[in-house]
């Protein structure tokens, strides 16, 4: 099933069709069909084994295919690995740059392993330190870069060959909020200039901030793709949650809330427990007239958050049941929804 193009954005730069990849019992991917249309960011969100690492892998000619078909850029990832080589960048879960080479020589080893002559590869090296912000640094050994330094060197590194389609491989797990930021902001930059994306994340929120399109996968299977809009809707969008002063207000806020007549507010509902409002979001628009709507009717609030769902709430929402993990993801999954 090929989809039709029938919104003239272009082609499709990577194409996957019943892709399979077991190891031994290991159903690591079983069967996905993907498309990602040229200068898009496709998301590919699961939790830990998931199989997202093994369909990059495979995506960038690291690892063969038990069956299924694969093309990016228009080449064929098992009959055509070199030229798709020379079309791709990729940035891993791990950073790929040598630790105890300076940012630069790291750079220019790149360009030079991609056949720029020695002028060429120290052009794009210094050019590429300055587009991240990395020239001061560029002497310096990587071993002494921070956490967020590195990912941009390891984005840098993964431009150098003007890569058409770039793949980005859970590129903020075990980042600090500060510098997952950071990272953001690069990859927006990368995605503005027309790139096509393919990023693997077990992040909603990164998802969210980042990807045009959404495909989540478990156990190596498709288990709901669409935009994230779409996505968020199925499973309720974000919570507000709102405390009161007095917590002895909880009910006749929520009672004036249900009594505005606004969309989707009737679902209001009090959690005398942890002393706060719930209000299910479900735009922009509605969360400043909720925050609007109790500062007329004159509550005092001591704070105000939303939460977005977390990636347990989608598989909930999608499959009807708990998604399976194995433990050390149990608790990462808490974490990141705590
Ligand atoms: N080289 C390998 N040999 C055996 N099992 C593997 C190998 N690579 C991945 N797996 C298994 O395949 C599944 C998918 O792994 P992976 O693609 O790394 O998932 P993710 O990147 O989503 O965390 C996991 O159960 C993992 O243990
Ligand atoms: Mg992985």
């Amino acid at each position: 099933m090929t989809r039709q193009n029938t919104t003239g954005h272009g082609n499709n730069a990577v194409e996957v069709r019943g892709l399979v990849k077991h190891f031994g019992d290991t159903k690591a991917v079983d069967g996905i069909d993907l498309d990602v249309r040229e200068g898009t960011v496709m998301g590919v969100l699961g939790p830990n084994g998931a199989g997202k690492t093994t369909l990059v892998r495979i995506l960038s000619t690291l690892l063969l295919p038990d069956s299924g078909k694969a093309t990016v850029a228009g080449y064929d990832v098992v009959r055509q690995p070199r030229q798709l080589r020379r079309t791709m960048g990729l940035t891993g879960q791990y950073a790929s740059v040598d630790e105890k080479l300076a940012g630069w020589e790291n750079l220019y080893m790149i360009g030079r392993l991609l056949d720029f002559s020695r002028d060429g590869a120290r052009k794009r090296a210094d050019e590429m330190l300055e587009r991240f912000s990395l020239t001061d640094a560029a002497k310096k050994p990587v071993m002494q870069y921070s956490g967020g330094m590195r990912r941009r060197l390891d984005l840098a590194a993964s431009l150098i060959g003007h890569p058409k389609v770039l793949y980005l491989d859970e590129p903020t797990t075990g980042l600090d909020p500060r510098t997952r930021n950071e990272v953001w902001e690069e990859v927006k930059r990368i995605v503005s200039e027309g790139n096509t994306v393919l990023l693997t994340t077990q992040y909603m929120e990164e998802a969210e901030q980042l990807a045009t399109e959404l495909t989540v996968i478990d156990q190596g299977k498709i288990i709901a793709e669409g935009n994230v809009p779409e996505l968020k809707a199925k499973v309720g969008g974000r919570t507000l949650e709102i405390r009161p002063s007095d917590t002895g207000e909880l009910n006749r806020m929520v009672g004036a809330l249900a009594q505005a007549g606004l969309d989707g507010l009737a679902g209001a509902t009090a959690d005398e427990d942890k002393g706060v409002v719930t209000v299910p979001i479900i735009s922009d628009e509605q969360l400043t007239a909720v925050v609007g709507l109790l500062g007329e009717r004159g509550f005092a609030i001591s704070d105000i958050a939303t939460h977005l769902p977390s990636l347990d709430e989608v598989f909930l929402a999608i499959t009807g049941q708990k998604a399976t993990h194995q433990d050390d993801e149990e608790t990462k999954l808490k974490e990141v929804a705590a």
